[in-house]
């Protein structure tokens, strides 16, 4: 497969992640229509929410074959689940609570266990698991739906974090000077190993940041949402119109 990047414009947060369950769907869809199961890898943060209640919703749920679908966390902080900051708790709220997926289908980063590393391992291990990965490959996720934070980090990968260079875990704790926390969060390789990633990118807060990563080639490496470069996949780039005020050439 070659690999192809792409942006996509709409016009708010809901119609971007309308379409973006619908590619869920679809891809779920073609995945067990092969005999696969379809593995899915969700960010935390706030701009998925919407997309995580519409793929449990009407619109979406009963179109999706949930028992060959198995979802896995990008990253966890390294709180109790039920913490508010927990991604697992918003992920849970947002779709798992609603929608009929086996509890074994979903992936949990266990990030409250008081040896981080150890939960980065187990993590890894249950990545194998499930994606069965060739000895020596990265595991392959079917689909990763990111985020970008406005400092153009994404999963729990922050500009200047040492885990940007890991090129031999899979699963990585991130400690983080502010507000001093652990994460634990899929490394580049594992990332861009993925068979497709679609950034989820809205509002005026990221329009900045938006329009360097995608439009400043002088600084391919600034930001960590730049590092993201699928070998073999497709890259795409859901934005609504806050975000993509500030750039240039629209085709
Ligand atoms: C997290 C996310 C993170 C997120 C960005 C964007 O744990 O916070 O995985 O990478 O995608 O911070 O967050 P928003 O969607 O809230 O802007």
């Amino acid at each position: 497969m070659k690999s192809r990047s792409e942006v996509r414009f709409f016009s708010s947060l809901e119609e971007l992640s309308y379409q973006a369950a619908a590619r869920f769907a679809e891809l779920a869809r073609l995945r067990v229509a092969e005999g696969k199961i379809c593995g899915v890898a969700l960010s935390g943060g706030s701009t998925p929410k919407r997309l995580y209640e519409l793929l449990a919703s009407s619109a979406f749920s009963d179109r999706i074959p949930w028992e060959h679908v198995h979802l896995f966390q990008v990253d966890e902080r390294c709180v109790p689940p039920d913490h508010h900051e927990s991604n697992y708790r918003m992920i849970r709220e947002s779709l798992l609570s609603r929608a009929p997926i086996p509890e074994s289908n979903f992936h949990r980063m266990v990030a409250e266990q008081p040896n981080p590393e150890e939960a980065a391992r187990r993590y890894a291990e249950e990545l194998a698991q499930v994606l069965k990965p060739e000895a020596g490959e990265w595991p392959r996720v079917d689909l990763v739906f990111l985020g970008m934070g406005p400092d153009g980090h994404t999963a729990s990968l922050f500009p200047g974090s040492p885990a940007l260079a890991e090129q031999v875990l899979w699963v990585r704790v991130n400690y983080l000077e502010r507000p001093k926390t652990n994460r634990l969060t899929l490394t580049l390789p594992v990332l861009n190993a993925a068979g497709e990633i679609i950034f989820l990118v809205s509002g005026a807060g990221k329009a900045e940041t938006l329009r360097e990563v995608l439009e400043v080639t002088s600084t391919p490496q600034k930001f960590p949402a730049q590092r993201i470069r699928l070998s073999n996949g497709d890259l795409t780039w859901y934005v609504d119109e806050a975000a993509a005020r500030l750039l240039g050439n629209r085709e």
